[in-house]
């Protein structure tokens, strides 16, 4: 198989990410938040935005499964949360590798808010904006992307591509 035609490269995502954080910084402005991962494929990208923020927070997990093996979503996302207890009376900030769809944002947005968050934003490496099933914008993002299948720096095809240091697109010839 070839490898992955390069689309960001590692530069290009550190200089981006160094950004993200200032902003995210400036819209908490000292007040602490939860900075809730979801796994796996946001590992990398919140790895680097977590050394970069100033701001106090709370590091959580969220799991979500929408892909399997494929390249397209299978069904609504499978999510695991964490302890209720955690997310209420806090402000959360959703970090997730790309906003594709947006149903896992907005299934973890809805749980977050029964369960009492006092506000939820989200904040993405990726925005892919043509596949949105509903319209929205995330509240932080790097880079849009086309609607291609992208993989590296966390994001994944079949698991396989997480530890690209950079942002590639898929073969075709793997999809
Ligand atoms: P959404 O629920 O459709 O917004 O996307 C949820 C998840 O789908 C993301 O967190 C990724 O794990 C995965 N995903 C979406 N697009 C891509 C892609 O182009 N490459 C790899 N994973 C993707
Ligand atoms: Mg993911």
């Amino acid at each position: 198989m070839n490898a992955p035609a390069p689309l960001l490269t590692a530069r290009q995502i550190e200089a981006r990410i160094a950004q993200i954080a200032r902003e995210v910084d400036r819209h908490y402005d000292g007040e602490t938040f939860i900075l809730l991962v979801v796994l796996k494929g946001a590992v990398v990208f919140a790895s680097d935005l977590m050394r970069q923020l100033r701001n106090p927070f709370e590091l959580e997990f969220a799991r979500s499964r929408s892909y399997g093996d494929s390249t397209g979503p299978e069904g609504s996302p499978n999510l695991v949360v964490p302890d209720p207890e955690k997310v209420a009376d806090k402000h959360v900030l959703v970090v997730d590798d790309i906003l594709d769809t947006g149903n896992t944002f907005l299934a973890l947005k809805d749980w977050l808010l029964e369960h009492e968050a006092l506000s939820v934003r989200g904040c993405f490496l990726l925005d892919k904006p043509t596949r949105r099933t509903a319209p929205m914008k995330p509240d932080f993002f790097g880079f849009e992307v086309p609607d291609v299948f992208v993989v590296g720096f966390g994001l994944d095809h079949a698991e396989h591509f997480r530890n690209l240091p950079f942002i590639g697109r898929l073969p075709e010839e793997a999809v």
